[in-house]
């Protein structure tokens, strides 16, 4: 059952929702929850503007979804006396901003996190919008032939060139493969699970075998039919489903000007520590 009250107004066609009627500084009901979670579903990224939470309600809101988890990736602080919030920002002097490349979150570890959420502190009077771009809907408009020649494949991923941009020093994380066609654990669609920003090769091939094939997906995931864009206020909180999802925060603000406060969840089926299974292995486990 679903709640009534809550108007969900689609962004684009493909991708992004705004959820109004709720104010999610107050504790909600059940179905209330269970509304939001199908639309991030459906919507692969969906949007609240004007909330006002403290961080204590904020991590309260987040757990209805999944354990929180600061990643430790050496590029997000957490927000002082807050193990479960990361701190986003510009530093000064900082020309690069924190994701500022198409990616989908932690897909190089093995059991990469389902939801991040945003919300935004301080904004630029101008810029610093975010964009997404469905990659169900990417798979979709694949045709049949490349669909069935990507089924079987998985590809390979690493944080390597993400570590050197952000200049962290650190030593990426070991290499990673996931399926390159995954199914939603709660939708069933099919979703192209590769990303300009950590995937480097399909398993078993060569880089320079894998590039024009994987050039073009990551062109075609960039075809704007398949976007939304949002442009935060003070009070929006985004919360996107990264297996469905990549996006891309644009650079076009000064140091210092924005500042987003970020959780991320671990839920279903990942929690367990899974990792991801491929569209074909978990339509024959259906089956069995
Ligand atoms: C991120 O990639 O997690 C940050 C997105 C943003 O700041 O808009």
């Amino acid at each position: 059952m679903s709640d009534s009250r809550l108007k969900i107004r689609r962004v684009t066609t493909h991708c992004g929702a705004e959820i109004l009627n709720v104010d999610l500084a107050q504790p909600q009901s059940a179905q209330t929850y269970q509304t939001i979670r199908q639309a991030l579903v459906e919507h692969g990224v969906i949007f609240f503007r004007g909330q006002t939470l403290s961080a204590e309600q904020y991590i309260a809101f987040a757990r209805q979804f999944g354990r929180p988890t600061v990643p430790d990736s050496g590029i997000i602080p957490p927000l002082p006396g807050y193990t479960e919030i990361a701190q986003v920002t510009k530093e000064p002097g900082r020309q690069r901003n924190i994701g500022g490349t198409w990616h989908t979150d932690q897909v190089y570890r093995v059991a990469p996190s389902w939801g991040t959420m945003l919300l935004a502190r301080q904004v630029p009077e101008h810029g610093g919008d975010t964009l997404f771009s469905s990659m169900t809907a990417a798979y979709d408009a694949l045709s049949d032939g490349l669909k069935r020649t990507l089924e079987p494949l998985r590809a390979v991923h690493s944080n390597a060139a993400v570590q050197a941009r952000m200049q962290t020093g650190r030593a990426p994380a070991p290499e990673i493969s996931h399926p390159v066609v995954l199914r939603h654990p709660e939708s069933g669609r099919r979703i192209l699970y590769v990303n300009p920003a950590y995937t480097v090769r399909f398993e078993g091939w060569t880089e320079e075998e894998s590039r024009p094939l994987l050039e073009y997906l990551f062109r075609h995931g960039q075809r704007p039919e398949f976007f939304c864009r949002f442009n935060w206020e003070a009070g929006s909180l985004g919360f996107w489903d990264n297996y469905q999802t990549w996006h891309f925060a644009v650079n076009d603000y000064d140091a210092g000007e924005r500042i987003m406060h970020r959780i991320v969840v671990e839920s279903l089926p990942f929690d367990r520590g899974e990792a991801p299974v491929s569209a074909a292995q978990q339509a024959a486990t259906a089956d069995a």
